[in-house]
């Protein structure tokens, strides 16, 4: 039997959630104040591009499991309540703005019944829940508990659904007082996997909310780390995708997540480390945490060379120069643009007087709308017809897929920057193309 669920907020994170939930069998109703977004869901639409997300959402909607509001009072009925809502970079600052996740909690707690568990899941920093809790009993009616539990949620966009379903890990951060009767619902919700052997951590809340931020921390690092050494053998000859698999067979280091090239963006990983700087800075903690202003100082010096390179490579003629920026979203099956280092540096190409023109299979349309800055076309081939220089900046798999003779016939200069490590170096060679890539020897 499934359980009375509510969802609040339907970003990348709640949309799939409240989707995911439902394919468990659940009862769920997703809450948002976007009506844009509330209505596109409602009719069975995605409002994102996440892959298998659109058939969850049609086969919820048929099976009556999956509503959709605009009233925080439609959650009144839910046994378990998920806050799903963001917690961005404020304007000009360092911290995360935590004012979505306070506002949630506070506009749900009323409507919570006797019995009903809040859930926390959005990335906040270390220290945010007991102020949580405290929005939450403050504002719960009369004879009913503030139960609160986090459960941050480690999902990666363009794998939102997959992660969900089937996570590596559970982690549930609890405070002693209704400790086994939160961690109890919270696996009823999520029997199925832990019936599969999914590992569920139960820690205290602060671990809870570090296991989240400092994951991000971990993946950002061994991102900077290994596009720090891209930067050596630059200097010195080295190949870093070689060094990446040759160090990657140690166990201990893993492979994972070591594509050296143009850096992290999204609307995570960036933020969560700056978060984290300010967070530790509060906490007098400034040397603990000052490690990654040298992984953010690094994955923004990798936007810098690819700019560079293009700069390089068109000499004197600069101005009016055709390129082909390959890529807008800020990785591969999403169509999230938050901090993509693909627009950062068409932006900057921009600035320096290139014709740039950006071509993305998915985020075109919310590129238009949010970046107008660059040059956009609707084909790879307006892209790269008389294109001076093709620069690769998203790994698409349309991309990977290019024959390199053909592209050769379209393009004005045989110059390949490929900001990913994606393409195969040798046949565009072959294709006439002089290739630069990130870390390796040209
Ligand atoms: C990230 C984490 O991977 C998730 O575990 C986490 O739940 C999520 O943030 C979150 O906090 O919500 P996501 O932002 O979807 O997920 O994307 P990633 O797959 O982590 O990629 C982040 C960026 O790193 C992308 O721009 C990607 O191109 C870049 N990247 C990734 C590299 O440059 N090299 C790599 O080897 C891997």
């Amino acid at each position: 039997m499934g359980l009375k669920i509510s969802v609040i907020g339907t970003g990348y994170l709640g949309a799939v959630h409240a989707a995911c939930m439902a394919e468990l069998g659940h009862d769920v109703v997703g809450v948002d104040t976007d009506v844009l977004k509330i209505e596109a869901l409602a009719a069975g639409r995605s409002p994102i591009f996440e892959p298998g997300l659109p058939e969850l959402l049609v086969s919820a909607r048929a099976s009556g499991r999956l509503r959709w509001s605009t009233d925080i009072a439609d959650v009144a009925d839910a046994d378990v309540h998920f806050v799903c809502v963001g917690t961005p970079q404020k304007p000009g600052e360092y911290a995360a703005n935590t004012d979505y996740v306070f506002g949630a909690f506070a506009s749900l707690a009323p409507h919570m019944k006797a019995g009903s568990v809040a859930v926390g899941k959005s990335t906040v920093p270390v220290g945010t829940v007991p102020r949580v809790l405290e929005v939450l009993q403050a504002g719960v009616c009369e004879g009913v508990d503030a139960r609160l539990i986090w459960n941050p949620e480690f999902l990666r966009e363009g794998f939102a659904v997959k992660d969900t379903l089937t996570p590596d890990r559970f982690v549930y951060g609890v405070e002693r007082e209704f400790a086994e009767a939160n961690v109890a619902r919270l696996d009823e919700v999520y029997a199925r996997a832990l019936a599969a052997g999914t590992p569920r951590l139960v820690t205290n809340f602060a671990t809870a909310e570090l296991v989240k931020v400092s994951a991000n921390a971990f993946l950002a690092t061994k991102i900077s780390f290994i596009n720090s050494m891209a930067e050596v053998c630059e200097a010195s000859g080295g190949d870093v995708v070689a060094l990446a698999d040759a160090i990657g067979h140690d166990e201990r280091i893993g492979r994972k997540f070591l594509g050296a090239g143009v850096g992290f963006g999204g609307g995570c990983l960036p933020k969560d480390i700056r978060a984290f700087m300010a967070r530790g800075e509060e906490l007098g903690l400034a040397e603990s945490v000052e490690f990654l202003r040298t992984v953010d100082a690094t994955n923004v010096r990798r936007r810098s060379r690819v700019v560079e390179l293009v700069r390089d490579v068109l000499g004197e003629d600069v101005v009016g120069a055709p390129v082909a920026v390959l890529g807008a979203a800020f990785k591969p099956n999403s169509d999230d643009i938050r901090d993509s280092p693909a627009l950062d540096v068409a932006e900057r190409l921009v600035a320096l007087g290139v014709d740039v023109r950006v071509h993305d299979p998915e985020a075109l349309a919310v590129a238009r709308a949010q970046r107008p800055g660059p040059g956009y076309v609707d084909t790879v081939d307006e892209a790269l017809v008389g294109a001076r220089v093709v620069v690769l900046l998203t790994e698409w798999q349309v991309y990977r897929d290019l024959d390199p003779a053909d592209v050769a016939e379209q393009v004005a200069g045989r110059v390949l920057i490929d900001g990913r490590n994606a393409l195969d170096r040798q046949r565009w060679a072959e294709a006439g193309f002089t290739v630069h890539a990130l870390g390796r020897p040209t």
